[in-house]
């Protein structure tokens, strides 16, 4: 099967091109998400993409969107052709695209974390403190939190994303009472999905929200929701302390890379096909466990 790395869309201005997401505007309310099988590692984007990976994410995120009822979400429609008819002729949007609504987003990554690992292992050793949060000192790395934190990140638009503590994801808000509401809504939806994922063999490590704000000041989630490109997975079977654990995410090609003599700038190294084949099979393992939910 062949990756769909890039969509053109004739009839609507494409307004952005994000790592993984095209994203089209339909009019000043809406915007059309469209989730390519791009792949993106250290923020640096692949010239191979991941077949059916978009796929994989937007019926992984509509499943969640259907299931989250914490606050109010941007989904309009999850079949988009309804509304827009002109889409049949782009079969590669089909079950990759979504119709949104258009908001002003927050730049803020909102992270939840139940387990040291990724960039707060890093910050733990340096400082036995993850965004701010004092932690307990000897912890390992995978070890999970005497209870979830909250570890906002600025969303840089060049360069990699920085973690910040509560008081300077105030101030990047400008707005203590949203702040308030994106930090109480990611550890409640994180929690909650955490739990549900455990009945079923899967340990929930950490995961990022995107809010956005419409006129009257209401708070929507928006972009995707607990994918295995926002989120790590493990499997509680084959989780360990002190290692990266076996996992059914982006974790798997970062693994990889680590093998490799690169720098993590521009340009990529190829991805082999192995590799390629693997990951694949593991977000479709993670996606038949959520879509079972
Ligand atoms: N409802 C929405 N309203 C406005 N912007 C949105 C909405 N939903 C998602 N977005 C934005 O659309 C983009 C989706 O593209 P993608 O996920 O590929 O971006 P990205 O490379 O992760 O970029 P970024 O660093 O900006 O998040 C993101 O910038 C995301 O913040
Ligand atoms: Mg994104």
């Amino acid at each position: 099967m062949e990756a769909v790395t890039e969509t053109h869309i004739e009839e609507l201005p494409r307004l952005f091109k994000g790592k993984v997401r095209d994203v089209y505007e339909v009019d000043s309310d809406r915007l059309l998400l469209v989730a390519t099988d791009r792949i993106s590692a250290f923020d640096v984007v692949f010239s191979e993409g991941i077949p059916e990976k978009g796929k994989v994410l937007t019926r992984t995120s509509n499943k969640w969107f259907s299931m989250i009822t914490h606050i109010p979400n941007h989904i309009i429609s999850t079949h988009p052709e309804r509304e827009l008819p002109f889409l049949s002729r782009y079969p590669e949007t089909e079950e990759r695209a979504v119709l949104v609504k258009r908001l002003r987003r927050l730049d803020i990554e909102c992270v939840a974390r139940g387990y040291l690992f990724g960039s707060a292992w890093k910050e733990y050793l340096e400082k036995c403190e993850v965004c701010g949060v004092k932690l307990p000192p000897g912890m390992r790395q995978a070890e999970r939190l005497p209870r979830p934190i909250f570890t906002p990140a600025t969303k840089a638009s060049s360069g990699h994303d920085e973690n910040v503590p509560f008081e300077e994801c105030i101030r990047i808000l400008g707005d203590r009472e949203i702040a308030r509401i994106v930090k109480e809504t990611t550890l409640e939806i994180y929690t909650w999905a955490h739990n549900l994922l455990w009945e079923r063999g899967i340990i929930l490590s950490d995961t990022k929200f995107e809010f956005g704000v419409d006129r009257e000041g209401q708070v929507y989630l928006i972009d995707e929701v607990l994918t295995p490109d926002s989120s790590r997975f493990w499997s509680r079977e084959t989780y360990q302390v002190g290692i990266s654990p076996p996992n059914y995410d982006k974790q798997f090609i970062r693994d990889y890379l680590e093998t490799l003599n690169w720098d993590k700038k521009p340009p990529p190294p190829p991805l082999p096909k192995e590799i390629i084949e693997k990951t694949i099979a593991r977000y479709k393992e993670i996606e038949r466990i959520i879509l079972s939910l």
